[in-house]
């Protein structure tokens, strides 16, 4: 298809609870909107245990995990489906490093937080994870990238 041969990829981006109730929804999309990636997807939701523990289901074992699904579970959150090219790898970058003191700033953990647990943000580590993370937030759907509106970026 036109988007795989472009070498396009899709990734879960989520804005958690404390990036929500501190006002940084719109920094978020913003960052993600001048780089030039294209959003599919966007909905702001107080999700359940249960679509938490699956969303983490890797890190079921982790000692973290009971206090990091309690976090998740303090407040709406916004998930987006971004689009574009390398957008997995490159969305990450955008991110920081999930430890926000190792951040560089300029990311957006390394200029609004300090905490891991209490890092602002989620995204997809890979390709598969996510569409897979696409799939369990958005089993509904998402909409289809658009050619012709971004097609000076891919030239
Ligand atoms: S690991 O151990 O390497 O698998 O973990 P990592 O990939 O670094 O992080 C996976 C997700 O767990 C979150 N995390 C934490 N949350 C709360 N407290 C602590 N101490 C903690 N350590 C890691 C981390 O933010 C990752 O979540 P997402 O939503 O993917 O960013």
């Amino acid at each position: 298809s036109f988007f795989t041969s472009l070498n396009m990829e899709r990734t879960y981006i989520m804005v958690k609870p404390d990036g929500v109730e501190r006002g940084l929804v719109g920094e978020i999309i913003k960052r993600f909107e001048n780089r030039g990636y294209q959003l599919l997807a966007l909905q702001l939701l107080t999700p359940t245990k249960e679509h938490l523990e699956q969303h983490y289901a890797d890190l079921k074992a982790k000692p973290f995990f009971p206090g990091l699904i309690q976090y998740m579970l303090s407040g709406p959150v916004v998930g987006m489906v971004w689009a574009g090219k390398d957008a997995v790898k490159t969305g990450r970058k955008m991110l920081g490093e999930t430890n926000p003191l190792a951040s560089a700033p300029g990311t957006i953990r390394g200029d609004y937080c300090i905490e891991v647990g209490r890092n602002i943000c989620h995204g997809s580590d890979s390709v598969e994870s996510a569409e897979k993370e696409i799939a369990l937030w958005f089993p509904q759907g998402v909409a289809d990238y658009q050619r012709n509106k971004s097609l000076t970026q891919l030239i």
